[in-house]
């Protein structure tokens, strides 16, 4: 299905942005830079106007959740903005009683770990999301209006992140009790999954329709998990999850936006796959209908593009620890990914995972505008390397 005409990748606004162009395999005049959790503690400003209102009251307030969403834009300069919401968000939409508990992550009403438990919580119709997401879409349309050529990134959990909360009843180390149900009954397991794939798709698409460039899915937890397992119990429902936007494209006028009549090449809406630990299921996770895959600090960028088969763009993977190191080591770090980064078709730089709260926000403006001018590249050079190298 096409985009809506005023969708700001059909205007042309963010389609030649550096985070599509990247996403789409080119490489752009610099490397894009943003970062998972940008927004949120790490802030004082986010700091302060979330006083007195709980996280996923202010996801649910549009005017709240796009000032959110745009404070590190505004800060770092970074090339994308994400959605200020939570990947339980659509499962509290549906009914679920999930809470978030600060410093803690997402706690369930009732765990359910049976066939009876998932039969009570499947009862719960994901059509309901098309009139509850109303506040999503408003949040996300106000937020494009005012990043203009930053293109947005919508997101949402895999259903096996979600399935792992709903399972355990929050947070959990090794998600015991959620790989003992796909083993132990593996029809309520496929049944909570297709479910749980079901919500966390239409919350991905209503954000991509209401003016998302992109849409990022998270697998957060999936390194906990074996190839063979991955492939068989959860891979089919990331595919179906990600089905929800496969099919959403828009036409890109080869002479440039305003070049009526000229001609157009159709794109699709390009989708992100990330999770944590899963340097042994790189290969899986594209193949589920990813164009770009997201990598986590434990693998080196050359290595994540040789199990990609040297076809995929790839994001990623500053250590966040070393976010707190002095300087210059964390300057040798940018580099070497960078430089790891170049052997892939394209590098949009990440870090590994979220923002840790404590980090000075400074240095990830610092960080920013460091990554933008070693990767310059200048018109008539025509090169990637950065100045120090050449
Ligand atoms: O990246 C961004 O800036 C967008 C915002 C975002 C949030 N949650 C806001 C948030 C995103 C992309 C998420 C996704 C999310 N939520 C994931 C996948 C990404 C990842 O980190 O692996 C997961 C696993 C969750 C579940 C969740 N929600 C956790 C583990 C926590 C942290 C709990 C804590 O207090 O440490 C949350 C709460 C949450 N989501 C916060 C934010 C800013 C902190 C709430 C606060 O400020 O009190």
């Amino acid at each position: 299905m096409n985009l809506d005409a005023q969708h700001p990748l059909a205007t042309g606004l963010t389609a030649d942005s550096r985070l599509i162009r990247a996403y789409q395999g080119t490489r752009p005049d610099k490397t894009p830079v943003w970062f998972m959790r940008q927004a949120g503690r790490s802030l004082p400003e986010y700091r302060s106007l979330r006083v007195g209102t709980r996280m996923l009251d202010a996801c649910l307030e549009p005017e709240m959740a796009s000032e959110i969403t745009l404070q590190p834009v505004r800060r770092h300069n970074v090339d994308a903005g994400i959605l200020f919401s939570d990947i339980v968000i659509p499962l509290k939409l549906v009914g679920v009683d999930v809470e978030i508990v600060a410093g803690m992550g997402p706690v369930l009403g009732k765990a359910v770990r049976n066939a009876k438990d998932v039969e009570e919580l499947t009862a719960l119709d994901p059509a309901v999301l098309d009139t509850t997401l109303a506040p999503i879409r408003a949040a996300v349309a106000r937020t494009v209006a005012e990043l203009g050529a930053t293109p947005l990134i919508g997101f949402a959990g895999a259903p096996f992140t979600l399935a792992a909360y709903l399972v355990e009843g929050g947070p959990s180390k090794d998600h015991i009790h959620a790989r003992t149900l796909m083993h132990a009954d593996p029809d309520a397991w496929a049944a909570l999954m297709a479910w749980t794939a079901e919500v966390t798709g239409r919350f991905l698409r209503a954000q991509v329709l209401a003016g998302a460039s992109a849409a990022q899915l998270f697998d957060s937890w999936a390194g906990a998990l074996s190839l063979d397992d991955y492939t068989r119990y959860v891979a089919p429902a990331s595919t179906a999850a990600i089905a929800h936007v496969r099919d959403l494209t828009y036409d890109e006028s080869l002479a440039g936006p305003s070049a009526a009549g000229a001609a157009s090449v159709r794109r699709n809406v390009p989708v992100v796959h990330f999770g944590v630990g899963t340097g042994e299921l790189l290969r899986e996770m594209h193949a589920v209908g990813a164009d770009v895959v997201g990598v986590d600090y434990r693998v080196p960028l050359d290595e994540a593009n040789r199990r990609l088969g040297g076809l995929v763009p790839v994001q990623g993977n500053i250590d966040p620890a070393l976010l707190a190191a002095p300087w210059p080591v964390l300057e040798a770090h940018v580099l070497d990914v960078l430089e790891r980064g170049r052997t892939a078709p394209a590098h949009v730089l990440n870090l590994g995972h979220g923002v840790p709260p404590m980090t000075d926000p400074n240095v990830l403006t610092r960080l920013v505008s460091f990554v933008h001018e070693v990767t310059a590249v200048t018109a008539d050079a025509g090169d990637q390397s950065p100045p120090a190298a050449s």
